[in-house]
């Protein structure tokens, strides 16, 4: 799990997880502790091809609190209703990896073995995340079995082209586990952002100066990765525009990287008329130095120091502010050094803001580059609220419970 993902909103919550018989079958051991970290509650089922390659012991041994195998005979759990029992109590069912002959069973609805039993008497939608030779994924019979699957509803994770365990290259490896991770957390999480639109500005901007020299501050833009993950995880389609830094967003959120806030500018007025919800934790220069030219400013040019002259950069936030319309929200942030309550209700009102996140910048453990912050968030109805310190994915978790709750 990368640590800009929400944790706590996940305790406690139940997941089956099933593992077919594949190379990759070893990597459904680092989703199970994945899930484990964010203290999910992990059932597995094994068929009987996966157990050649992994054993159930390893599972049992890395948190899972039941290893179901095959549905008689050895393997058997002593449970006679081990195949209805995830339909009745977990909260998502992932096939990870599932092989070509699990997607034919479950495209044909049999209930031969103990995993194909259990996705029948499952009432929901499944997750599949498929790893196989790409032969195999490009057959026909394949792409029919993923096209009844996905008809009924069920959730096909597109396995990635690249070398396979043959030595083949194409399309069948098993998907890059954090995506797999986040498409099981969005089943387990409230859609109250479903069909919104948002725009996320993150990270610093860089000005520059000359051609090696630049203007610019710590950002990390792990705060707004956080809320972009949050706000995927909750159903929204996210578009985030990320200065000079790169904290990893899956492909299923759009990424445009502006380094400067007058390319942010450009970008974010060119989408922002399409969006729902703006969330602006950019730290966009406020000045940017007023360019020394295309050469490198050399150091004996002004062996006594030198001045710099700056320039006003355009407030991003406020621009698109002003052209607000009805179903528009927008969640500021502001980072502060001193004064931090006064200032956030003074830039609630001038940011024109349905929400404000203020949290203090400038001292040992600030917002800036930790994983963890501790902020306070206003409302446009008068609202206060004072949080603890929290990881960033958690407190982006905490800022849309505030936001559905306006
Ligand atoms: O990226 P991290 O390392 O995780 O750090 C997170 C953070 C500290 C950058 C983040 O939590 C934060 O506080 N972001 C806002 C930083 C900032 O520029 O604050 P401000 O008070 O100067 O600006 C107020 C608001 O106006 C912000 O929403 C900002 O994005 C926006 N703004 C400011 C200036 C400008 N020229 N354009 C803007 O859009």
């Amino acid at each position: 799990m990368e640590k800009h993902f929400p944790q706590a909103p996940f305790a406690g919550k139940r997941i089956h997880l099933g593992v077919c018989g594949s190379v990759a079958a070893y990597k459904a051991l680092d989703l199970l502790r994945a899930f484990c970290k964010v203290e999910l509650r992990v059932t597995v089922t094994m068929t009987e091809a996966a157990t050649r390659f992994v054993t159930p012991l390893s599972f049992q041994s890395l948190g899972a609190e039941r290893v179901y195998g095959s549905m008689f005979g050895e393997g058997r759990t002593g449970d006679p209703f081990g195949h209805l029992r995830p339909g009745l109590e977990a909260e998502a069912f992932l096939v990870a990896p599932v092989s070509a002959t699990t997607l034919a069973r479950l495209a044909c609805g049999l209930a031969d073995e103990m995993l194909a039993g259990q996705a029948l008497a499952w009432p929901g939608s499944l997750l599949l995340a498929p790893a196989m030779n790409p032969r195999m994924w490009n057959n026909q019979a394949t792409k029919d079995n993923i096209a009844a699957l996905e008809r009924r509803g069920h959730l096909v994770i597109a396995p990635e082209t690249g070398p396979v365990a043959c030595g083949e290259e194409g399309e069948g490896r098993f998907p890059d586990l954090r995506i797999i991770c986040l498409y099981a957390l969005r089943s387990l999480s409230p859609q109250d952002l479903a069909g919104q639109r948002v725009l996320i500005t993150l990270g610093p901007t860089r000005e520059p100066w000359d051609c090696v020299r630049f203007w610019s501050n710590h950002s990390s833009g792990l705060m707004g990765a956080s809320l972009a993950v949050a706000a995927w995880l909750r159903g929204a389609d996210v578009q985030a525009l990320r200065g000079p830094v790169a904290p990893w967003l899956p492909p299923q959120i759009q990424t445009r990287e502006t380094p400067t806030a007058q390319e942010m500018l450009r970008t974010a007025e060119e989408l922002w008329p399409d969006m729902h919800l703006g969330i602006f934790t950019a730290a966009v220069a406020d000045f940017a130095p007023i360019p020394f030219g295309a050469e490198k400013f050399k150091k004996t040019s002004s062996t006594k120091g030198f001045n710099l002259s700056f320039q006003p950069n355009p407030d991003i936030l406020a621009t698109l502010a002003r052209s607000k319309k009805a179903g528009q929200r927008i969640i500021a942030f502001a980072a502060e050094s001193e004064n931090l309550e006064k200032n956030a209700h003074c830039k609630l009102q001038t940011k024109n803001a349905d929400l404000l996140v203020a949290n203090l910048v400038g001292g040992e453990d600030c917002a800036f580059a930790s994983p963890n912050n501790t902020a306070l968030i206003l409302d446009h109805n008068g609202g206060l609220l004072r949080l603890p310190t929290l990881p960033k994915g958690d407190l982006a978790w905490r800022i849309l419970d505030c936001l559905s709750s306006l």
